[in-house]
């Protein structure tokens, strides 16, 4: 059985190197941060993801999956090493790729097997070229190096059932060998039914990003249009139930509200811009510049309400309780979140800041030190004036609001991610707010009238030269009369 060593054991190696135990492997985790190789070592997840601290813990008690910190050892252990560095942004938005150069350089001199390197990082089209010259530099005589790319879709509060059952795998590949050992180490979610799409390295290094912006881009339409609703007192939650029903759009990603954040589709979207330009293609990508600016302004929007609420932004006085800090549910990441954001925001603008999060306070609090935060739902909204819901955990949705009124100052929320249900609130005498959306659907939509209801069509000369079709019914009118 081939034998896995996954270098680089963040957020996504972490959860790769247990999967691939799963599914029957032997693995070595290598990552050069000594604290993090100890902690996954001794079966510690040092983040939140649910299901995998199980599954991490229960191999390495089994002993399928060990980590460590030498590429040296992971180049005498594995036939197949999987890259899962990070590739953070850099200038102007662009891959900083310096980690997987590294890696690289520290694991292909010391080869003493013929292998496959893959590429799970997101990468710049074209990367895995560069990577190829440099392996082939490196690698000592007599040892033959292939490698391919398999971009990961993996979700984060879904990344376990992502890693064993993928929607798809994508296998970017120059020889038979490196397919073949594709398909041997996934021969278990191909069985089970995941597609497999086996094509070139630049295609599968687009594809990764390429769906990134494509989700990222789904998300800032429909807030594109729940700024619409706003102004004219359509609802955009039935907006995006309406355009779901047709399968070629699909419901999902069309939940209006503060936008993207995470460690990917931002960063995707922008890396794609960048790639785009440095080839002579950046009018291409042109609106996705767009998209991120939707985004953005969502955020500003809900800061903008708030601070209206409170006064003013010039004088902001008064206390806001925030529930969600981490960038989606079911996960601990702050990374451009779009939650911490509208927190720092606020509490830059002079605003007395409370945040609860329930998994993500210990992350928060270490990039955003100047900010509060409360051990519960309850305590954050404590004497608050505004309540913002801004991260869509479940258990806000089952927050009690008649409780909650006797603990707030000022009862206002604004559920700027539409999941609320706004009945309990509004019968509980809140303000309720919502982003896009209707919150009493039973009264009327205050519809703005469209100033020119017929706009006059344009008639150009030639128009005015040819006989309309009423001038010859006319006539012919005259003519059978
Ligand atoms: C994303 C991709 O989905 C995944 O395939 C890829 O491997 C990594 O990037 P992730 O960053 O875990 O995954 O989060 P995702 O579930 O895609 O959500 C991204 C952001 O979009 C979150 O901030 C979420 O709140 C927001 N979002 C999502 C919306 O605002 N509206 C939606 O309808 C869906």
């Amino acid at each position: 059985m081939l034998r896995i060593s996954v270098i680089g054991t963040g957020y996504l190696g972490a959860t790769h190197a247990a999967g691939m135990a799963e599914l029957g492997f032997e693995v070595l985790g290598v990552d050069n941060n000594p604290a993090k190789a100890a902690s996954l070592s001794a079966g510690r997840v040092p983040f939140h993801e649910p299901g995998l601290p199980e599954l991490l813990a229960g191999h390495v008690a089994d002993g399928r999956l060990r980590f460590g910190t030498s590429l040296v050892e992971a180049a005498e252990f594995a036939d197949v090493h999987f890259l899962c560095v990070g590739t953070p942004p850099g200038v102007n938005g662009a891959a900083d790729l310096s980690q997987l150069y590294s890696a690289l350089d520290g694991l292909v001199p010391h080869l003493t097997r013929n292998c496959l390197i893959v590429g799970k990082s997101t990468v710049p089209v074209g990367t895995a070229e560069a990577l190829t010259s440099r392996i082939a530099e490196l690698a000592p005589d007599g040892i033959s190096v292939d490698l391919a790319w398999n971009p990961e879709f993996l979700r984060e509060g879904h990344a376990v059932y992502d890693t064993l059952r993928p929607n798809r795998l994508v296998f970017g590949v120059t020889t038979p060998d490196a397919e073949w050992a594709l398909r041997q180490v996934y021969a278990t979610p191909i069985a089970a039914g995941s597609p497999v799409v086996i094509t070139n390295l630049p295609t599968a290094e687009l594809i990764k990003v390429s769906a990134n912006a494509f989700l990222a881009t789904k998300i800032s339409f429909i807030n594109a249009m729940a700024e619409l609703c706003d102004l004219t007192g359509a609802d955009v939650t039935l907006l995006a139930d309406a355009l779901g029903h047709d399968d070629r759009i699909g419901r999902k990603f069309l939940g209006a509200g503060l936008g993207y954040g995470g460690g990917c589709l931002p960063k995707d979207v922008r890396a794609l811009i960048a790639r785009a330009t440095e080839l002579g293609a950046g009018e291409s990508v042109e609106f996705l510049r767009d998209i991120d600016a939707v985004n953005l302004r969502r955020r500003e929007r809900v800061v903008r309400e708030t601070l209206g609420l409170l006064g003013g932004a010039l004088r902001p006085s008064g206390r806001v309780g925030i529930l969600g800090a981490a960038f989606k549910p079911l996960s601990d990441d702050v990374r451009d979140s779009p939650a911490l954001d509208v927190a720092v925001q606020l509490h830059a603008a002079g605003v007395d800041v409370t945040v609860f999060d329930p998994a993500a306070t210990g992350p928060a609090r270490a990039v955003a030190p100047q900010l509060v935060f409360a051990a519960t739902a309850a305590a954050a909204l404590h004497e608050a004036d505004v309540v913002l819901h801004l991260t869509e955990w479940r258990e806000f949705q089952e927050l009690d609001p008649a409780f909650l009124r006797t603990v707030v100052r000022g009862r206002v929320i604004i559920d700027a991610r539409n999941t609320l249900d706004p009945e309990p609130w509004l019968a509980a005498g809140w303000d309720f707010r919502a982003l896009g959306r209707l919150v009493e659907p039973r009264t009327a939509p205050r519809v703005v009238p469209v100033v020119t209801p017929y706009p006059t069509p344009s008639v150009t000369a030639r128009d005015l030269a040819a006989p309309s079709p009423l001038t010859r019914l006319r006539a012919r009118v005259r003519r059978t009369a």
